[in-house]
């Protein structure tokens, strides 16, 4: 003998949302971290229902298999064919025969709906012992609605859905939200008796407040604070409509409880993603899925986030990152693309045109410059020089880079994977590294340097090359005899910030 329920949860969400004009359907489009269906059932989740049954129609087996990843407790029914809001609710509750208590029923296409305004809903039903309670809403433009009938004393006579209203209820405002709390025995009885007579000829869910109501059963309306709660979305006009008013929600939520967000307009933040205090989010930021924002963080302007978790006192500027982890004090871009498990340790750097990938970066280790790191351990404060990549794939096969601690490898190096550069070793700018590098070496693996004196004279004569050269030279010959002895021979360097290295061989790496 099953247990007796004493709540269950009906989402209707059977429907195509033709004006979506989608091969997704309607109530599987996303908004802001969850889909439209995910809101809702987030929004019911506090009522701790016995059951949750989501009523499936069109792309019934995208929304069967979107509801096991998200809900695998929640019970699908399939209505074939869409003969109405009533006729779904009868379908769920013959998937229920034992259901007792209350029903719930949400449509499944307002996903602003608030935790506390299902719950209040709830409490009022059943405070009052009502048959059915409606939420219901003033709102500035009611067209497409339901419309709230009350009767010369303000109790509910009917809901009136606008194709078969009169011109006076049509002037109503106060509207049906599509969220509604039934005592389910008489739900069943009022379903049982719905007709199709009317303008689309569909079992109205709403009719069954008329029903109960001249049956002399109570039926009350419970008045949402915030309208907004109440937005369905027909098209992807609407839905960008929600997701601005979801936003701004958002943000001033995390304002609230102490993050700086300097352009509320230009930040959009996952219901799904968490923030810390003091953090900074400038302008054109977005903070998506599972992604984590530490204190005193500074992120943006221009950063994407997605699942991505950034330490305290960090910096990212400018910068793409999914699935990465950003250490305490660590700093990112302007321009850095952080892929899956890129992590840098605290105060790590990674800079400028630097892309990573499934690499840990050590704590206060740098790779300031225009660099790949692919599939590699680079040791605390090792220093990457620019333009420095990390060769990882033979073609077949994906091979790990090991950079011991405090390590130097000089600008526009290839390290050939596998391949291991030992602690405190030194590699020369412009090398291709193929073999380990012991600790405390320098290695280097380029050709030496061979000048060819008066190429450009002879092969190159009449170019602005050629006379550059050529006054270069007459200057020279013209200073005294002991500075143009020492300019011969010097060796050329090749970087601006210049630091460490041997240069003696013109190796130079920056900072
Ligand atoms: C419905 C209400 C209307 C209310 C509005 C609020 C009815 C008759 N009207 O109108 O009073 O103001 O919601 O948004 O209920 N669905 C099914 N199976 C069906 C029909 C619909 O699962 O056979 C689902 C839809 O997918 C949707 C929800 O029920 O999630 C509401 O259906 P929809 O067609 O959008 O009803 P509205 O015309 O908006
Ligand atoms: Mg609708």
């Amino acid at each position: 003998m099953p247990q007796p329920h004493l709540r269950t949860v009906v989402v209707l969400a059977a429907g195509e949302g033709k004006r979506m004009k989608s091969a997704l359907p309607k109530v599987l489009h996303p908004l802001l971290g969850r889909t439209l269906l995910g809101h809702v059932l987030t929004a019911a989740a506090p009522l701790a229902a016995d059951r949750t049954v989501v009523v499936v129609g069109h792309g019934a087996e995208q929304v069967r298999a979107h509801l096991s990843e998200i809900a695998p407790d929640a019970t699908p029914v399939l209505q074939a064919q869409q003969l109405g809001t009533g006729h779904a609710v009868r379908i769920a509750l013959e998937a229920v025969p034992e259901a007792s208590g209350t029903v719930v029923v949400i449509n499944g296409d307002v996903p602003l709906l608030r935790a506390e305004t299902v719950a209040a809903l709830v409490a009022a039903h059943e405070g009052e012992g009502a048959a059915a309670t409606v939420l219901a809403a003033e709102v500035p433009d009611p067209t497409g609605l339901g419309r709230i009938v009350r009767d010369a004393a303000g109790r509910l006579e009917q809901i009136v859905e606008e194709r078969d209203a009169t011109p006076a209820q049509r002037a109503l405002r106060e509207i049906n939200a599509g969220i509604y709390a039934f005592d389910v025995a008489r739900l069943r009885d009022a379903l049982g008796k719905l007709s199709t007579d009317n303008d689309q000829g569909e079992e109205y869910l709403t009719d069954v407040f008329g029903l109960l109501g001249s049956a002399g059963e109570p039926v009350a309306v419970h008045v949402a604070a915030d309208h907004t709660e109440t937005l369905g979305c027909n098209d992807r006009v609407e839905l960008a409509g929600l997701r601005k008013l979801l936003r701004d929600r958002v943000n001033a939520a995390w304002m609230r409880t102490g993050v700086s967000i300097l352009d509320p307009d230009t930040t959009w933040i996952d219901v799904t993603a968490t923030v810390e205090r003091d953090a900074v989010i400038d302008q054109n930021t977005q903070l998506r899925g599972s992604t984590v924002v530490g204190a005193e963080a500074v992120v943006g302007p221009d950063v994407t986030l997605i699942d991505t978790v950034v330490g305290a006192a960090a910096t990212v500027l400018r910068s793409h990152a999914v699935g990465a982890e950003v250490g305490p004090g660590a700093s990112v871009g302007p321009y850095a693309y952080l892929r899956p498990a890129a992590r840098l340790a605290e105060k790590a750097k990674v800079g400028t045109f630097v892309e990573v990938k499934n690499s840990e970066v050590g704590a206060g280790a740098k790779v300031p410059h225009l660099s790949y790191v692919g599939d590699a351990t680079i040791g605390a404060k090792a220093n990457i020089g620019a333009a420095t990549i990390f060769v990882n794939y033979d073609g077949v096969d994906k091979h790990r880079t090991t950079v011991g601690e405090a390590a130097f490898v000089g600008c526009d190096t290839s390290l050939i994977a596998p391949v291991e550069v030992g602690a405190g070793a030194y590699v020369a700018a412009g090398s291709a590294i193929t073999q380990d590098v012991p600790p405390g070496a320098l290695a280097v693996t380029r050709a030496p340097q061979r000048n060819i004196q008066g190429w450009v004279a002879r092969r190159r004569a009449g170019t602005a090359s050629a006379a550059a050269a050529e006054r270069a030279q007459r200057a020279a010959e013209g200073a005294s005899g002991a500075a143009a002895a020492a300019s011969e021979g010097e060796p050329i360097h090749e970087g601006t910030e210049t630091v460490g290295g041997p240069s003696r061989t013109g190796d130079t790496a920056t900072e």
